[in-house]
């Protein structure tokens, strides 16, 4: 029996439709709200508004539930890979042997950007925020590929994808080689994913870098734990621009643009400044959390809180394993590291956090990671968008293989100044 809502409205009764997912989760079908009533809704950051029905990723908010495609985090993390989870969050199924080292060689056949694509980089000042230049040059490189448009940005999704996914790398390692004034390397064909993103990083004409396997392991896992979040604040921005039916390498740009900010995932980023700001000032982390309270610090605790999770982040949760297995194998530590799980055990028993259900997200524990790998601060965030990068392309096509999918755009209450005439200049004031 399908349950409907009703809403009495000006002494009338209006009906909707609901609908519920595959997981349980239930919503009022509003499509025809306006006709119906006059009205429409309003849901300021869309606390409470689904954009998509979407079979990508399920999230558990109160359980601390995340599933790519129905597999738990927490056994991907342990038995896949970064290259392995974005063709299932790709194409909806863990891939053959076939079909994965088919995958991995289009991956492999389109990592070197066009060659003119170098010039680029010289344009920009030498301190230029890596983010700025990745949705810069994943835009410019789409210049190099004219079939992007049209429609054959959809018959030809494979290549584009692949080339997307192989290239942010690139660009990535490129922004950072330019960024020191380093000569830039390019991809061996010979390398996978992500020894071969370490070794455009860090490897030189005259020095070949070979990390240790417990780097790449932590490193992919890293790019496996960031590659889709349901509708996340970057995702829906690369849904809302792939809606107007923009080519893919567009949709993606403006997908690190919202990705960027720090309440996002810039949080990486601000964790580790925050974190060296507390080191450096010597407090011992309980000064910077009655600031972080304090509403008027203008400060937060850089990394924790969700708008999904009240619980702990589950992904939060691998990567602080990640990290203390790591520092062993590396025989390293680091008084950040030290800093943030006194900043957690002192946020997890103060009650400000733990009323507000905040707990560590993702981006509290992975930058000490990447600062032990050797990945420099402003980079961090260039790191997140190679990890959603698969996710981000996973929504693109579920926007173009959805023949009801229209262009979003959504509405508004105007409260700006009622109609008025025009003022001649000489009757305006001083
Ligand atoms: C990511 O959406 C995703 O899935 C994102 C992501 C992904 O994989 O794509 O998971 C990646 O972006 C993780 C989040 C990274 N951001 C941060 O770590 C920045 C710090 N966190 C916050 O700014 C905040 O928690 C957000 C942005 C993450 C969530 O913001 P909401 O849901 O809008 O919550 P809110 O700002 O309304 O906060 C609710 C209350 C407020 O206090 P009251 O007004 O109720 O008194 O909690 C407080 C906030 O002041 N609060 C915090 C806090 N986070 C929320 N107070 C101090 N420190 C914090 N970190």
């Amino acid at each position: 029996m399908s349950i409907t809502a009703k809403i009495h409205l000006g002494g009338k009764e209006f009906e909707f439709p609901t609908t519920e997912g595959s997981e349980g989760e239930k919503a009022i079908e509003i499509s025809s709200l306006r006709s119906k009533t006059g009205y429409i809704t309003l849901d300021e950051g869309y606390g409470n508004t689904g954009s998509c029905c979407s079979a990508i990723t399920y999230i558990d908010g109160d359980k601390g539930i995340l599933r790519y495609r129905g597999y738990p985090i927490e056994e991907l993390a342990e038995k896949s890979s970064f290259i392995e989870v974005s063709f299932l969050l790709i194409y909806g199924h863990l891939p053959s042997r076939d079909e994965l080292r088919r995958f991995s060689d289009l991956l492999t056949q389109n990592q070197v950007l066009h060659e003119n694509m170098k010039h680029h980089f010289e344009g920009f000042p030498q301190d230029s925020h890596p983010m700025a230049m990745l949705s810069a040059m994943i835009n410019a490189s789409s210049c190099f590929y004219p079939g992007l448009m049209g429609s054959a940005n959809r018959e030809r999704f494979d290549i584009h994808a692949a080339r997307l996914i192989s290239q942010v790398r690139t660009i990535a390692a490129f922004s950072y080689r330019k960024s020191r004034g380093l000569p830039i390397t390019y991809p061996k064909p010979a390398y996978k994913y992500t020894p071969n993103f370490l070794h455009m990083m860090f490897s030189e004409p005259y020095a070949e870098y070979e990390p240790k396997v417990e780097v790449l392991r932590a490193l992919d896992l890293i790019f496996l734990l960031h590659a889709d979040h349901e509708q996340n604040c970057s995702t829906s921005t690369v849904r809302m621009v792939a809606s107007s039916q923009a080519n893919l390498f567009a949709s993606a740009a403006a997908g690190v643009c919202a990705l960027w900010g720090p309440l996002h995932g810039g949080a990486n980023q601000a964790v580790i400044e925050m974190l060296n700001e507390i080191h450096a000032s010597g407090d011992d982390g309980r000064r910077f959390i009655e600031e972080a309270k304090d509403k008027n610090s203008g400060k937060r605790l850089m990394g924790f809180g969700h708008r999904v999770y009240r619980n702990y982040d589950p992904r939060a949760r691998i990567i602080k394993k990640a990290c203390d297995a790591l520092f062993k194998a590396l025989h390293i530590t680091d008084p950040l590291l030290e800093i943030a799980q006194r900043l957690e055990e002192a946020a997890l028993n103060d009650s400000y956090f733990v009323e507000r259900k905040l707990y560590p997200n993702v981006d509290f524990y992975s930058g000490i990671i990447m600062r032990a790998i050797g990945i420099p601060t402003e980079m961090f965030t260039v790191l997140f968008a190679i990890g959603r990068m698969p996710g981000w392309i996973a929504n693109f096509k579920e926007i173009i293989e959805d023949p009801k999918s229209r262009i979003n755009r959504p509405r508004q209450i105007y409260v700006g100044p009622t109609v008025q005439s025009y003022v001649p200049m000489e009757e305006r004031g001083k």
